[in-house]
């Protein structure tokens, strides 16, 4: 084979949504990880303020997890789930079923966020053609929505950047306006303003027709393009939308599931039972690729129709329910319960709300926005040079701070552990602030 030269060993692997060179350039590289700290090449722990990429939810090296991967391991490395299957999961389904609202009884398992979502809008579109409704084929996301990087996911999706350069998508999607509106500036939780912006869908309604839509997928939290929690009443409101005119609703839950809201599914908190849950990251603390789809009885009775020897769905991955991202799945769901990490996530929130707040008069806030276990600070933009002033603090607070954070746009991203303790968070501020207070 021929043995071909490459100018630097960090060449060939492309890195996802990274300024390659300068990431390239200046590597960032992270060895290991216990708790709440990473450690990095040069062997400083740092504070994981993201949770990993918000999947690492119970934190690092648990060995829960990872003995039961190991076990699995030992035991069956892989069985198809195309015509066999293998105890692991359908157990895991049933489990995931049992902490779900009480009308989401089926899982369609995926390996990440983004197949989650291409899986629910297909499901969408499969369920109105079996149920003879073959003109609802229009899909509704909305503005400024991150719903993965599938052509499905970057269709309903609402950042522009992310479209841009792949402009044969999917037709047929329209977009609900965002929720992002000054009155909201600075409130911590669910925003006291917006609910009516959930009427943007009757104009939607009103353009195209109800009877030629599908369905209307939306984060309960938008949290990649900067942690937007929906208004107080907006999910209440599309929720009897849908219903009045048979749309379906479909959550986003692939960052707010898993205790990031402080409950199994953030639907719980809202008080909202859509039709279908795409799920992913937290399902497993970021051991194992995993994300599924919960979905309804009425979806899944609709479906599952025809002769009994044919293929209902004709979907599905290599991966779905692999006996290893299932016993991570089912390990750490027994973690969360054991160690009670969705009530600790509650309990957190509060003193996590209050430090954040406490940046309100530093230089260059223009916003913070929280919910959960999550939150935004978001910077004025440098005057031609937008993202450029986040970026500094990012690579600010990794270098000098030791805090593992993100950026997006303007906006520092945070979501720690939900294992962080009050003195970790402390710090975490603490090194944001004399951070935020040496950027010009
Ligand atoms: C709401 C939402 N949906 C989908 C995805 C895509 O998930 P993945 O990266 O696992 O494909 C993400 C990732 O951050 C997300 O935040």
């Amino acid at each position: 084979m021929l043995n071909k030269r490459t100018n630097n060993s960090l060449d060939a692997f492309c890195m996802p949504f990274t300024p390659n060179r300068a990431a390239k350039a200046d590597p960032m590289l992270l060895v290991s990880a216990d708790g709440a700290y990473y450690v990095s090449a040069a062997g400083d722990r740092k504070f994981d303020a993201v949770s990993g990429l918000w999947c690492c939810n119970a934190g690092h090296n648990r060995r829960k997890i990872i003995d039961a991967v190991k076990l699995q391991l030992d035991t069956l490395d892989y069985a198809p789930s195309f015509l066999f299957g293998h105890p692991g999961a359908f157990s895991f389904a049933q489990r995931l079923a049992s902490l779900a609202p009480p009308e989401l009884d089926h899982v369609f398992f995926t390996n990440s966020g983004s197949e989650a979502v291409d899986t629910a809008l297909k499901l969408a579109l499969a369920y109105q053609t079996a149920a003879g409704e073959p003109r609802r084929t229009m899909l509704v996301g909305r503005d400024r929505a991150f719903h993965g990087a599938g052509f499905g996911g970057i269709a309903v999706g609402g950042i522009k950047a992310n479209r841009l350069a792949f402009q044969n998508q999917l037709p047929r999607v329209a977009h609900l306006r965002h929720t992002s509106i000054p009155e909201n500036r600075f409130s911590p939780g669910e925003p006291e303003h917006g609910a009516e912006l959930a009427d943007d869908l009757i104009r939607i309604i009103e353009l195209h027709g109800a009877e030629t839509v599908a369905a209307v997928i939306v984060e309960p939290m938008a949290g990649s393009s900067g942690v937007f929690p929906a208004p107080k009443g907006y999910l209440k409101r599309l929720r009897e939308l849908c219903t009045r005119y048979n749309i379906l609703l479909i959550f986003d839950e692939v960052i707010t599931a898993f205790g990031r809201l402080g409950h199994t599914f953030a639907a719980e908190r809202f008080g909202v039972e859509p039709d279908m849950i795409c799920f992913a990251k937290g399902v497993s603390s970021g051991v194992a690729p995993l994300g599924g789809v919960m979905f309804s009885n009425r979806i899944h009775d609709t479906i599952m129709q025809g002769p009994e020897q044919l293929i209902e769905l004709f979907h599905g991955y290599t991966y779905s329910g692999h006996p290893i991202a299932m016993a991570a799945g089912d390990a750490a769901l027994s973690l969360y319960e054991k160690e009670g990490l969705f009530k600790q996530s509650r309990m957190l929130e509060a003193r996590f709300t209050q430090l954040l707040m406490g940046l309100r008069e530093l230089p260059n806030v223009i916003d913070l926005r929280c919910i959960g276990l999550a939150a935004a600070i978001e910077l004025a933009p440098r005057e031609g040079s937008p993202t450029i002033r986040a970026r500094e603090a990012f690579l600010k607070a990794f270098r000098e701070e030791n805090i593992v954070l993100r950026y997006t746009g303007d906006n520092i991203i945070l979501a720690p552990p939900l294992i962080s303790t009050d003195e970790q968070l402390c710090d975490l501020f603490n090194g944001i602030e004399r951070v935020l207070v040496s950027l010009d």
